[in-house]
């Protein structure tokens, strides 16, 4: 299975949304025609109406199934009301073939800081039960673990030990994620924890790319593709 991964795309009216390369990037993703796009939230940085329905005009050019997370700049300004409103649900899963996909809500309104709370792994182990004897691949928006150049280290979910805890325990196979608009790729106990880079936003110490996985019976690959010159880099 192909699946195309997007982060932070930050749509706004700000001067620091990089249309271009959003646009390249989607035409390079839909010529890829991937079975699914996850998307690990921060589409806007305000939370607010005009964001959210800009941010919408370059999902909906987005040919493939699309599954989107909120990140902590959407919840801005009452804005996982917008979500919900504009999106869908915030904690949802999906099974497609033999993967089963996990969406959740690690932000909090109006607040930077990443947090999932008992109620919401408490529901995650419990959709996790319906997941027996298949792959597993769970996505939220701020980070489980620390990821270098991402500054004064105040990203990480407050609960990431009780996160960390129903990963190992549920047998996840991949967590996707976003933020920092820094990408990284961490192993942990044959865990594979991937951050991928802004897709959208030039307030990023990196180019704007996406990333691209394969998941398949021979293991999981992940290529970086730079949205704008579509240069690819082996990541897995
Ligand atoms: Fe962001
Ligand atoms: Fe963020």
């Amino acid at each position: 299975m192909k699946i195309s991964h997007i982060s932070d795309l930050h749509a706004s009216h700000n001067g620091m949304f990089n249309e271009s390369a959003v646009k390249n990037g989607i035409r390079m993703i839909n010529e890829e025609n991937p079975d699914l796009v996850i998307v690990t939230g921060d589409l806007t940085c305000w939370g607010i109406k005009d964001e959210y329905e800009y941010a919408l005009e370059f999902l909906e050019m987005i040919g493939p199934e699309k599954l989107i997370v909120p990140g902590n700049h959407d919840e801005r300004t009452d804005g996982y009301h917008k979500f919900e409103r504009y999106i869908g649900k915030r904690y949802f899963t999906k099974r497609v073939d033999d993967i089963f996909f996990m969406g959740l809500d690690s932000a909090d309104p109006d607040m930077d800081t990443g947090h999932m709370g008992r109620e919401a792994i408490e529901w995650a182990r419990n959709e996790m039960g319906k997941a027996k004897g298949m792959r597993k691949v769970v996505f939220f928006h701020h980070h489980l673990l620390p990821i270098p150049h991402t500054g004064r280290e105040r990203n990480i979910l407050t609960d990431a030990p009780d996160v960390v805890e129903f990963i190992m325990d549920t047998g996840i196979d991949v967590v996707l994620g976003g933020h920092k608009h820094v990408p990284c790729l961490w192993n942990l106990n044959g865990v594979v924890i991937s951050h991928t880079a802004s897709f959208g936003s030039k307030r990023s110490p990196v180019e704007n790319s996406y990333n691209m996985m394969d998941i398949d019976e021979n293991g999981i690959r992940i290529e970086r593709v730079n949205s704008e010159t579509g240069k690819r880099e082996r990541l897995l």
